[in-house]
């Protein structure tokens, strides 16, 4: 059985896809475990169906452990649950940004730790509802040195969802990649309040992307993720932001809602990882406190 800490949009989806009788979600330490979730879930194609997951029970003993909780949650939702699993499970992380899944594989070098980079896009419009918005790709690596026997028994695992799962040796560098593109499109669409497209036209956008692609690049070659030029990495934003030009990012998402938002993990890690390598930051700096002062309380 896979169990699920996370029941939000990202958690919903897989244990739809994943079959009836092999998932479960894990509750909090004092949350009821007594009523299944049940939902709605709307895939890409095909019906609307009900979707009721049951959650791990006393002597259930998960064989794989997906934590979909959003960045700055996950630490301590690992700690609330880890000493009741066997130390020999696979825990695979879904968070987006980076810092995080460091932060696990730090606190539990000796627990087989994953880390996961998809394309996939779930949301909720509303509680009850589950909505697979996008399909995409999902890649996995080890984070720690015990993970890398695991890997492919848990890709087999995800056989059955449907979904298109790929092993990644460089997981990190997966994530590297995914995090510039957020880098350079998140904080600009929840400062700015507009869709993907938008920002490109933009005053803010215009005066600050070249020199964020610069300290891009700079951290880029200083964290050992290879050369890329400034220049190469505003193209490959604007061609995101371009293909993407009418989505809604989920940090524009985060503050419409109130909710916090991912930032300390996409350009305050940044800005952090620039402090220990001594690369200065100012625009991921700048993106990061105006994205903090907007969702904060
Ligand atoms: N959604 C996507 O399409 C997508 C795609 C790629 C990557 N991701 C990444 O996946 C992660 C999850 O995203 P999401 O959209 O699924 O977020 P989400 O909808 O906010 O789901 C997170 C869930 O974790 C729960 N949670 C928080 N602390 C917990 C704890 N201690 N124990 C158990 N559950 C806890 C939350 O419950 P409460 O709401 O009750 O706090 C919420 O249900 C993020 O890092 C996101 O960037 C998401």
């Amino acid at each position: 059985m896979i169990g699920i800490l996370g029941a939000g949009s990202l958690g919903r989806l897989w244990a739809a896809t994943l079959p009836v009788g092999r998932v479960a979600f894990i509750a909090r330490p004092d949350e009821p475990t007594g009523t299944d979730l049940s939902y709605r879930f709307r895939p890409v194609k095909g019906p609307e169906t009900t979707i009721r997951i049951p959650f791990v029970r006393p002597g259930d003993e998960p064989g794989l452990i997906l934590v979909t909780t959003k960045a700055g949650d996950t630490v301590d939702a690992i700690s609330g649950v880890i000493n009741r699993l066997p130390g020999a499970t696979p825990i695979l992380l879904f968070q987006n940004g980076l810092g995080s899944q460091q932060a696990v594989a730090a606190q539990w070098p000796h627990h087989p730790i994953l880390a996961a980079s998809t394309t996939e896009g779930a949301n909720r419009p509303d509680p009850d509802l589950l909505v697979h918005a996008g399909s995409g790709d999902t890649w996995i690596g080890a984070m720690t040195d015990p993970a890398r026997a695991c890997v492919d028994n848990v890709i087999a695992m995800f056989q059955a969802t449907g979904l298109k799962v790929h092993q990644e040796p460089d997981i990190l560098q997966r994530l590297w990649q995914k995090l510039i593109i957020n880098a350079g499109i998140n904080p600009y669409t929840a400062i700015l309040d507009c869709p993907n497209g938008e920002i490109l036209a933009s005053a803010l956008y215009q005066s600050t992307i070249d020199d964020l692609c610069g300290e891009l690049s700079r951290l880029m070659a200083g964290a050992g993720q290879g050369e890329k030029s400034p220049e190469a990495l505003r193209h490959r934003i604007e061609q995101v932001a371009r293909n993407t030009a009418g989505n809604t990012s989920s940090m524009r998402a985060d503050v419409l809602h109130h909710r916090r938002t991912e930032i300390d993990f996409i350009n305050g890690y940044l800005a952090r990882l620039g402090n220990e390598l001594g690369i200065e930051t100012p625009v991921n700096q700048m993106l990061t406190e105006r994205v903090q002062q907007l969702s904060s309380p």
